[in-house]
């Protein structure tokens, strides 16, 4: 991500050496300090390590909570493009939350840089108000932030209020969603979301049949309204502002059918959309029941898709069902499946213009043993799995997760290589060894509980982040 900004920033002051640069489409970024009111630090500032701007440095304390937060000024509302500069002499990862005034909207995590005195930037995209927003990073462990040095902000998209129907451009679909009928949009596969911002004091849901849907406001925790249909409030009495919304719905699996249909928003009398911005990253996790989360009843949000996605601050998704193999022997064969909307679909009908996943990770083989596949077949099919994932997202990074009950090891590990070894140099094989206690961290004798999820997903971000 460094490497392409600062190759942008060298073409253009390349090109604007010879010829008249046109307009900018916005102002250049305007710096703010850590070490500066009314930016606040939980800690000190400190002058210890070089290479810091300004007058020295936010060091946070080595806690939870330990914030840094920074009062930046928006030209208009809109898009706004946050460029983070810190160092971290650790090679812990720090995730933190990001704060917009006040809300937490998404998450993100600074790797170790070498040293304390090697800085290094991490660009986030957030939604903030015309006027003045403050920008807080809000650590998430016990060992608090990096150093951070300062901020810089840039409004990148203004954007059009919308109506919060289905074709809204506001609304961000996450998944692959069938936009056929144009009054639901149904969600195929597991993990799919929608994230909006809206104003007005209250925000509901038009639903088709019964459901199980989950939502959460302004990045809170995410509840459920199970079995519902037709319009469904989800909040009132919502302060003046506006308000961030994400709704997703239980995957179908055995015998629950739930319509997971979305009609569109309900805002109130006088409410509008206005524009989110999708993150840089979109990934998605190609599985089986342990990628989906089951049978945990808060899934897919305490399964490690999910969990590893916010920590990263990107968008993600599933294409996985309980019961589905790598190989289609009598079997959802995710080689195959890979290229459809849904589980039910019968023919390749997914359309991958809709999105590109910038990650892609598959975790297949638990279930291809028990429908007799060999290990050469399973080998031969993952190899056409990663050609086809590649096929799909030419420029993706794609990791190939060892499974936990280390089934068809050495084949994934082959197949891996075999694609290596063709040229493409974005396959990753990721050794899960020792990521979960298997006595523990399972629900039964092979699904993780929401614990082992956990591990596995503090466990992957940091994996995933190193290329993404
Ligand atoms: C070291 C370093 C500090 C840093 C701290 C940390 O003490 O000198 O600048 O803030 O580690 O772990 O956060």
């Amino acid at each position: 991500m460094e490497l392409r900004s600062s190759f942008i920033a060298a073409t253009v002051i390349a090109c604007s050496a010879v010829m008249l640069p046109a307009a900018p489409a916005s102002a250049a970024p305007t710096r703010y300090e850590a070490e500066s009111a009314p930016a606040t630090c939980s800690g000190t500032i400190d002058t210890d390590h070089a290479g810091y701007s300004g007058t020295g440095f936010c060091n946070g304390a080595n806690a939870v909570g330990a914030a840094a937060q920074f009062t930046v000024n928006a030209t208009t509302s809109g898009t706004a493009t946050v460029g983070i500069r810190f160092a971290s002499g650790t090679t812990t990862a720090r995730p933190a939350d990001v704060i917009v005034n006040g809300s937490r909207v998404s998450a993100t995590t600074f790797e170790g840089t070498g040293t304390w005195s090697s800085w290094s930037t991490k660009t986030l995209a957030v939604q903030v108000n015309a006027g003045s927003n403050t920008i807080g990073l809000s650590p998430t462990t016990a060992a608090g932030l990096p150093n951070v040095d300062y901020v810089e902000f840039e409004v990148t998209a203004g954007g059009s209020p919308g109506t919060g129907r289905l074709d809204d451009p506001n609304l961000q679909y996450y998944g692959r969603w069938n936009r056929s009928n144009s009054s639901f949009y149904t969600m195929g596969w597991a993990g799919g979301y929608v994230d909006a911002r809206f104003t007005g004091s209250s925000i509901g849901v038009r639903q088709r049949n019964a459901i199980d849907l989950f939502y959460s406001i302004d990045g809170g925790s995410l509840r459920w309204r199970r079995n519902v249909s037709g319009n469904v409030t989800l909040a009132t009495g919502l302060a003046t502002g506006s308000h961030s919304v994400r709704i997703g719905y239980r995957e179908r699996a055995g015998s629950y059918n739930g319509d997971a249909g979305f009609g569109g928003l309900i805002l109130a009398g006088g409410g509008q959309t206005a524009p989110v911005a999708r993150p840089q990253n979109l990934v998605e996790f190609i599985g089986d029941s342990i990628t989906v989360g089951q049978p945990n009843a808060d899934r897919p949000f305490v399964a490690y898709p999910w969990r590893a996605g916010e920590a990263l601050g990107a968008g993600h998704t599933q294409v996985a069902e309980g019961g589905a193999c790598l190989v289609s022997r009598d079997c959802v064969g995710m080689m195959d499946w890979f290229r459809r909307s849904t589980s039910r679909a019968t023919t390749d009908d997914w359309n991958f213009s809709t999105y590109q996943a910038t990650g892609v990770v598959i975790n297949l083989g638990t279930n291809d043993v028990g429908h007799g596949v060999s290990a050469a077949q399973f080998q031969q099919g993952y190899v056409v799995l990663l050609e086809r994932v590649r096929r799909a997202y030419p420029n993706a990074h794609i990791f190939a997760m060892q499974t936990f009950r280390n089934r068809y090891v050495p084949e994934t590990r082959n197949a891996v290589a075999a694609r290596t070894a063709a040229g493409d140099s974005k396959v990753h094989f990721v050794d899960t060894t020792g990521w979960i206690n298997t006595t523990t961290d399972l629900v039964d004798a092979v699904h993780p509980s929401p614990t082992g999820h956990a591990k596995i997903a503090q466990r992957l971000a940091p994996i995933l982040d190193q290329y993404l």
